[in-house]
């Protein structure tokens, strides 16, 4: 949703608040501001647009400090103006205020505050946090009893930074929206996420709800809200600066297309031993799943369709499960019992939709688990168990690497509940499928060697819709396959199980509407007679399948993927259609890694 960026050290604060709001600018991009001080009050710069034109409106001879906040923003309430962008300030700008979040009881605060004669300029809900601020400095309080106040008031989900004219101190909190502290030496940074600050250290500090931090040129002070004291260690993450930036690629997404390898080979580093047919999972506290009867995942979006596969699989090996959408759960969940297992899958582990499923299963008593990428996050931290997909950073807006990645932690995860439930795994030779699951990184780096997907895109570029269709484990990659088509490239696309296409979508079906077929072994004799029921209508096909397969000779064109087991070939099928997208869009010269009206973790409900 919106990044924060904190910085407190010696140097000019501006250029490490700039990088911070460059690098988190996947977050939100429609707004952004930073504030800066050096003991003759605080000044600011804020406007609605990306960081680029905020600054192309800095002047740095004006606009400098030791100490300072900055924020990129992804609106929730008001639109995206000068007015609305962060920092708030109580108006005088002796206090400035960047936060992340809903305030769900802003209405409340702002009428009693107003009937106190503060006075609003903007439409946010954060625009109380620094009247609040100001109204206790103005009862007496020190800065410090002041923030943690108003802090106590606010009523929803935050994270925020303020700073108090003429201080050399941040102050900030988290409840329900992630922050984290970067800590170098003497200088010590805020954030809503790592990268925000990977050029600079990577020892991190992940605050959890209810921490409080001030933080000053001396070092750090971990409170509870009450102001006890807390012990809270500092990490060192593994993602080094390279990682987070763009490298020698043209757009986040093309990078992490092209991370897929490392992203696998990181997912099942240590898991999986092909040799002896075993798959260690990390020892989770739930322990076993021998008393689990039936699976819920719930997800959103992308690692729905994820979560989708996985289900499918488990249903495949004959375990009761169900993939459903996070935002639909709390009106329609399945029951839940002590045999329930529920599993959020996220990466970002932040996403409102999947947390409130995940609360909602915590408090009905089911055995939790998260599939998420991020350590630390809110879905880590709430589930009773976690598994980390370890992707990396992604920072493209459209999901690409965290889906492989969630697919095939999903798929050893699977292999373990079947086990620990049926005394053998899911596949029936084990053996041979952690072998193919341990060929993959390799499979893939071979097809993005031999990728046609570029020339595809510019030979169906004219078309009007995008069909993707695909049976049993190539169902979710067609609806993958269509998510990503029309999130990058705002052209109409759908995806569908290829038996649905004759139950109504065929009327559709058009010489301008391509057919994108994906096989998986799974009776694919099907889905090739009904992709050849679109053809008779007129769409090109393309087939996404082997070498040598028989859709080869009936289809218009052909996307090659390696030979697999039929568990995993929709993971290989799916990189191509990814690229598909991606080129397709560069054709349309989309912003390929911010699609307009979206953002990478969607804290609201
Ligand atoms: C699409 C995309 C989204 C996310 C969804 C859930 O490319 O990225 O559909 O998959 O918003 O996000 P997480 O996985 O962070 O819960």
């Amino acid at each position: 949703m919106c990044g924060i960026i904190g910085h407190v050290g010696d140097g000019n604060a501006l250029e490490t608040l700039i990088t911070g709001l460059e690098n988190l600018e996947y977050r939100g991009y429609d707004s952004a501001g930073v504030a800066v001080q050096n003991g003759s009050g605080i000044k600011i710069q804020k406007r609605s647009g990306k960081v680029e034109e905020l600054k192309s409106a800095i002047d740095s001879s004006t606009l400098s400090g030791e100490i300072g906040i900055g924020h990129t923003r992804w609106s929730t309430h008001g639109p995206p103006t000068d007015a609305n962008a962060h920092p708030h300030t109580d108006g005088t700008e002796d206090v400035a205020v960047v936060h992340n979040g809903i305030i769900e009881n802003y209405a409340e605060l702002k009428e009693w505050l107003r009937a106190k004669g503060y006075e609003f300029t903007s439409d946010t809900d954060t625009e109380v946090i620094p009247h609040l601020i100001q109204y206790y400095l103005d009862s007496g309080m020190d800065s410090e009893n002041a923030f943690r106040t108003a802090i106590e008031e606010l009523e929803g989900s935050y994270a925020v930074t303020a700073m108090v004219s003429d201080e050399h101190v941040l102050y900030a909190a988290r409840k329900g929206s992630p922050l984290v502290v970067g800590v170098e030496d003497d200088e010590f940074f805020l954030a809503s996420d790592v990268p925000a600050f990977l050029e600079y250290t990577d020892s991190v500090v992940y605050l959890e709800d209810g921490d409080v931090v001030v933080v000053d040129n001396d070092g750090i002070e971990f409170t509870d809200l009450a102001g006890n004291p807390i012990r809270r260690e500092p990490e060192t993450v593994e993602w080094d600066p390279e990682q987070a930036g763009k490298g020698q690629f043209e757009h986040f997404m093309l990078k992490e297309i092209y991370e897929q390898p490392t992203a696998l080979t990181q997912a099942l580093e240590g898991r999986v031993d092909p040799e002896n047919g075993r798959i260690a999972l990390e020892d989770l506290e739930l322990g076993t799943f021998n008393d689990i009867d039936n699976v819920q995942l719930i997800a959103c979006g992308t690692s729905y369709h994820a979560a989708l596969y996985g289900s499918l699989t488990l249903n495949q090996a004959g375990i009761k499960s169900t993939a459903l959408l996070a935002n639909e759960y709390s009106v329609a969940s399945p029951p839940i019992d002590d045999n329930t297992l529920v599993i959020a899958v996220t990466q970002s582990g932040e996403t409102a939709d999947t947390l409130n499923a995940l609360r909602q299963a915590n408090e009905a008593g089911a055995n939790t688990l998260t599939v998420t990428n991020v350590v630390g996050s809110t879905a880590a931290r709430e589930a009773d168990d976690a598994l980390f997909i370890r992707a990396g950073p992604e920072i493209g807006v459209a999901a690409t690497k965290t889906f492989s990645s969630q697919a095939v932690m999903l798929s050893l995860l699977v292999q373990r509940i079947t086990e620990d439930i049926h005394g053998t795994p899911a596949a029936t030779e084990i053996e041979s499928y952690l072998s193919e699951l341990a060929e993959m990184p390799d499979q893939i780096e071979e097809l993005l060697e031999r990728s046609d997907a570029e020339a595809l895109a510019s030979r169906y570029e004219q078309s009007q819709s995008y069909f993707f269709i695909g049976r049993g484990l190539g169902f979710p990659v067609a609806l993958e396959g269509a998510l990503k088509f029309k999130e990058i490239t705002y052209e109409h696309a759908e995806g569908f199980a290829s038996g649905e296409l004759k139950h109504g979508p065929l009327a559709l079906v058009t010489p301008d509407t391509p057919v994108f077929a994906v096989f998986t072994g799974e009776e694919d004799e099907k889905t090739l007679k009904n992709a050849e029921e679109a053809q008779t209508r007129g769409a090109p096909v393309v087939a996404v399948c082997p070498e040598g397969h028989r859709a080869v000779d009936v289809a218009d064109a052909h996307l090659e993927i390696p030979d697999t087991d039929a568990d995993l070939a929709g993971l290989l099928a799916n990189v191509q259609l990814q690229l598909v997208s991606y080129y397709a869009a560069d054709l349309l010269e989309r912003p390929i890694d911010k699609p307009r009206n979206l953002a990478k973790s969607v804290t609201v409900e």
